[in-house]
């Protein structure tokens, strides 16, 4: 039917005319999309793009220069805050898992602690060598709650210094304070891949995407895809929910086209070996790391690690022909 009334036509003018704006307001909102994206993808590849400019980075390399084996640029990494570093708390098993596990006395002279506050900043000192002060406007001492916020900036925070450290050229292995070393794992890394990280489940492949991974243990190369990536996933934030942890956007870019482009080498580690109340490690003869996930509270994973240590010290202390039947009596707080 055609239209030929003046009445008609001007409706039919400002049906048009709407269309036309509707059309716009989409094209500029792709394009703004496009570009702040597209900027995005510059800050990630661009050296001098002013990353991590609210880091002593001087100090930190210092620290990191001292603390690396020198023959690969390899660094351990834990981050502490006050709550966490109070005598007879977790900080303090931690150092012990190292002095008791095999082998992994010497790599405590490869570990920098990253304080998040002067007072945990003053207590590292007091036990280890190498403990960085990294000054913070937000205030960052108290117990950190999951999702509180400050908890929320802590995580978001210590992913940007990753981030500078592997700018700076190092290799690291990141681990919570609250996992156990009790094995040297470096001979139980893949070889061939950029970026390692532990799970809470794992699948049995560790080339599958899907698993569970978690962020309290990571192993990470500094080259030209881990760079990027860390940058890549440090400005992700700001395309999810404001909520979101480090972990949680991890746990959505894992699937991102951007992995693939710049050919980052995924791989998740086997809780065979790396294990946690989760998903413990039942083999006491292959367990490098045991971490208390799962478990929510300070106190209750104190005391279950506490239980880990004792049961590991009576592990080593067996001879040669009883090692076989060896388990773990927990979680018990922790369920
Ligand atoms: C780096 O060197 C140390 C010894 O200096 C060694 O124990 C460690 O396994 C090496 N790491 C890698 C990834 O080669
Ligand atoms: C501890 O490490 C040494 C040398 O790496 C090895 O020979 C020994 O079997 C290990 N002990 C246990 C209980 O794993
Ligand atoms: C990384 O460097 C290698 C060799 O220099 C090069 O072939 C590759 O394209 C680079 N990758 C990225 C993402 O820049
Ligand atoms: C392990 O096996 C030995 C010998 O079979 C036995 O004496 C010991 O009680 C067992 N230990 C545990 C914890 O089951």
């Amino acid at each position: 039917m055609i239209c030929e009334s003046f009445l008609c036509s001007r409706r039919w003018r400002a049906v048009r005319i709407a269309v036309v704006f509707v059309g716009l307001a989409v094209a500029c909102f792709v394009l703004s999309n496009s570009i702040s994206r597209s900027h995005m993808l510059s800050q990630v590849f661009n050296i001098n793009s002013g990353f991590g400019e609210g880091i002593d980075q001087i100090q930190l390399e210092i620290g990191l220069e001292k603390a690396s084996m020198k023959d690969n640029k390899t660094v351990i990494l834990t981050t502490l805050n006050e709550a966490w570093a109070k005598p007879h708390s977790i900080f303090d098993l931690f150092l012990e898992s190292f002095r008791i596990g095999n082998n992994t006395q010497r790599l405590l002279n490869h570990l920098l602690v990253i304080c998040l506050d002067d007072k945990a900043y003053h207590h590292c000192l007091t036990l280890h060598p190498h403990c960085y002060n990294l000054r913070t406007k937000l205030d960052f001492s108290s117990e950190a709650y999951f999702k509180a916020l400050d908890y929320l900036e802590m995580m978001w925070r210590r992913l940007e210094v990753l981030a500078v450290v592997l700018d700076k050229g190092f290799n690291f292995v990141f681990t919570d304070t609250d996992v156990m070393w009790l094995r040297d794992p470096f001979p139980h890394f893949f070889p061939d891949a950029d970026f390692q990280i532990a799970c809470d489940v794992f699948s049995g492949n560790s080339y599958d995407v899907k698993n569970k991974p978690n962020g309290g243990f990571t192993y990470v190369k500094s080259d030209n895809r881990t760079i990027p990536f860390y940058k890549f996933w440090y400005y992700s934030r700001k395309w999810y929910p404001s909520d979101y942890h480090d972990q949680d956007v991890f746990n959505k870019i894992k699937y991102n086209k951007f992995i693939k482009k710049i050919g980052l080498q995924l791989r998740f580690l086997d809780t065979a070996y790396f294990g946690g109340f989760c998903e413990p490690s039942r083999d006491f003869n292959l367990v490098c790391t045991m971490h208390a996930n799962c478990c929510v509270g300070q106190q209750n994973k104190a005391h279950d690690l506490q239980i880990l240590l004792e049961d590991w010290r009576r592990f080593m202390s067996l001879d040669s022909t009883m090692l076989s039947n060896s388990s773990w009596s927990v979680p018990q707080d922790c369920r």
